[in-house]
């Protein structure tokens, strides 16, 4: 009965939006097993609110593995094990999805190839730049043509490390990017094309440096502004405190500071910055995690 291991993710990295995705050192598991009837249970972060019936992510996600492999439904028993906190913008949902889809593809004896896994994990979360990384791991830069998915791993530069501040509220990816744009200025589009290009040069050269002077945006965090109370307050504490570069983690609400080694003082900067604007958060130092999911059993 495979036990998946699967890491949170942080999306966009800035410039990226739904193409760049780093996976970090916080985890979900999920086991999945045949069972007489369906059922779910869900301990940790979300226990409360995930839901228990068939519309579950884990398990629509397992069905699509037995559907794509020509299988019938089964049954399923699901244990998910959270410890990413839900609908942050820290690749909760990508993590339960591809939970679902590695540990059905393991109950199948690995019928669907990595490949596989990802174009149809893309298909279900609707943009790559979570389920990617979480199935990888590292950094990750990814395109979509149809249903296919290129995508590229990087080894994140030896150093970095980040620090999220996670608000005590939800902001459910829908809702995030219903506050986008239909068209962006010609400017602006190559304001983030420059800046991606730039970033993924200096990941590679392990460039800390100019990764984080190559992480600002004009695509989506502008629009996201009055979903984050405070939150370009929270950025200029971040980098007043040292943080080499601050960005919205995904769709938000969490706010991810990049720093060079370890720096202490940049999470209670951001905490405190969000508190003025009567936001409660939490404050965890991630670092990258170089290995995506993995089954343990
Ligand atoms: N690229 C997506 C967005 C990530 O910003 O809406 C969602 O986690």
């Amino acid at each position: 009965m495979p036990l998946v291991r699967v890491p949170a993710t942080t999306a966009n990295l800035g410039p990226g939006f739904d193409t760049l995705g780093m996976a970090l050192e916080l985890f979900d598991e999920i086991q999945i097993e045949l069972a007489p009837a369906l059922e779910i249970s869900v301990s940790g972060e979300g226990a409360a609110t995930i839901p228990r019936g068939p519309e579950n992510i884990a398990y629509r996600a397992a069905q699509a593995v037995f559907e794509r492999a020509g299988r019938l439904p089964g049954n399923l028993k699901i244990a998910m094990y959270n410890h990413i906190p839900v609908a942050r913008g820290l690749g909760s949902s990508a993590a339960a999805l591809v939970g679902g889809l590695v540990g059905a593809n393991a109950l199948l004896g690995g019928v669907l190839k990595q490949e596989d896994l990802i174009n149809l994990a893309t298909a279900l979360e609707g943009h790559p730049d979570n389920v990617a990384p979480a199935i990888l791991g590292g950094l990750v830069v990814a395109a979509r043509d149809g249903e296919r998915v290129y995508c590229r791993r990087l080894e994140p530069p030896a150093g970095l490390t980040t620090v999220a501040a996670i608000p005590q509220f939800t902001l459910s990816t829908r809702v995030s990017r219903g506050a986008l744009p239909a068209r962006v200025t010609m400017s602006d589009a190559v304001f983030n094309l420059s800046r991606v290009g730039l970033l993924l040069a200096a990941v590679q050269d392990g460039d800390l440096e100019l990764m984080g002077k190559m992480m600002d945006d004009r695509l989506h965090q502008p629009y996201r502004l009055s979903l984050v109370p405070g939150m370009e307050e929270v950025f200029a504490a971040a980098r007043a405190a040292g943080a080499l570069a601050v960005t919205l983690s995904g769709s938000g609400p969490t706010v991810i500071a990049f720093c060079q080694g370890r720096n202490p003082c940049v999470g209670p900067a951001m905490a405190a910055a969000f508190a003025r604007h009567g936001v409660a958060c939490i404050v965890k130092e991630l670092a990258p995690c170089s290995r995506g999911a993995v089954v343990l059993e």
